[in-house]
């Protein structure tokens, strides 16, 4: 008999994210295994526990999957992962906490392709605001852009301290430089605006951050993308399904939350395939999402 699928689910959080089990099934995981309030020190015990027990050919259809809410943790846990694992028995090992890694790469991906297709222009030299910039998705987002070779600058709505300490902490992990400032009012929202070329509504489920008004009086703004799919959007005027859509009167094109939805389900079901079924132990982190979602949208050759 073959020996099934397992993939073991490691996450801080008091429970794994049903959202991650269901991938996981569809990706074709037949046992799925989770592991709650997994602390960082716990990792290597754990790893070693899971690549010693099926032999040569059981490593191959064992995986591990880090989840979580906290992007840089998640980071610091895949490490150690990798790290743990003693050829021949390494297994696959992919990060996705809160589906940010994922997420990102989608959002970002989908921004450079309506810049090219739209503006003829990539995000190398331009200015990304990205408001609600302290979320999960959100400092992904903007690490991936600020390799891009964007000037990537954090918002939040609680002010400047907040959205500097999140710069600082997500830059210094990933090695890239962002800016912070205050979303605190509509007109630093406005003024962040008026600077950018690129804005991605990151901001918690629910919440409106950026209003049409605000939009038409930003006219440098190429791109505007949000991640909100419940009620009412994240940036007035733009819905769900809107795939760079002509947005404020201006040359904005908008991408709804749907839109970057699509492409952020691909990517995740394409890495979980990949990790039960390429012939080398995979090791995937927001960079492989991201390359995954550029050439699901045509942007690189697959
Ligand atoms: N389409 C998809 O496939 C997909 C997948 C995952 C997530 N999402 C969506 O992506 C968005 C971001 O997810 P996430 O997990 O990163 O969100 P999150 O961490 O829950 O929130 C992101 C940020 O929103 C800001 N925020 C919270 N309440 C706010 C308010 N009342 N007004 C303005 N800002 C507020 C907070 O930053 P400050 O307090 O610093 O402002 C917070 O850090 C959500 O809307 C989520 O539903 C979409």
């Amino acid at each position: 008999m073959e020996k099934p699928f397992i993939l073991h689910l490691f996450t801080p959080e008091a429970r794994v994210s049903p959202f991650d089990v269901n991938m996981a099934v569809d990706a074709g995981y037949q046992v799925l295994m989770p592991y709650t309030g997994v602390e960082l020190p716990m990792v290597v015990g754990l790893t070693h526990d899971a690549i010693f027990s099926r032999g040569p050919k059981g490593v191959s259809r064992t995986g591990l999957f880090i989840g979580g809410r906290d992007v840089l943790l998640a980071a610091d846990m895949l490490e150690a992962a990798q790290k743990a694992m003693v050829p021949p028995f390494v297994v696959s090992v992919c990060a996705d906490p809160s589906g940010a890694y994922t997420t990102a790469a989608a959002m970002v991906a989908s921004v450079q392709h309506h810049l090219r297709r739209r503006h003829e222009r990539s995000l190398a030299g331009l200015r990304v605001l990205v408001l609600g910039g302290t979320g999960a998705v959100g400092r992904i987002a903007a690490v991936l852009a600020a390799r891009e070779g964007a000037t990537v600058t954090l918002s939040s709505h609680t002010g400047q301290a907040h959205a500097s300490q999140a710069a600082r902490a997500t830059g210094s992990r990933f090695n890239v430089s962002l800016q912070a400032c205050s979303g605190q009012h509509p007109e630093d929202v406005l003024s962040a605006l008026q600077q950018c070329d690129v804005v991605l509504a990151t901001a918690a489920a629910g919440v409106r951050v950026l209003s049409l008004t605000q939009l038409q009086q930003a006219p440098s703004v190429l791109i505007a993308a949000d991640l909100n799919a419940v009620p009412p959007s994240g940036i007035e005027g733009l819905g769900p399904l809107d795939d760079g859509v002509a947005l404020g009167g201006g040359q904005a094109a908008g991408i709804g939350a749907l839109a970057i939805g699509n492409v952020k389900y691909q990517v995740q079901q394409q890495l979980l395939r990949r990790m039960r079924e390429a012939s080398t132990p995979q090791c995937l982190s927001f960079e492989d999402a991201h390359r995954v979602a550029s050439q699901h949208l045509g942007l690189v050759a697959a």
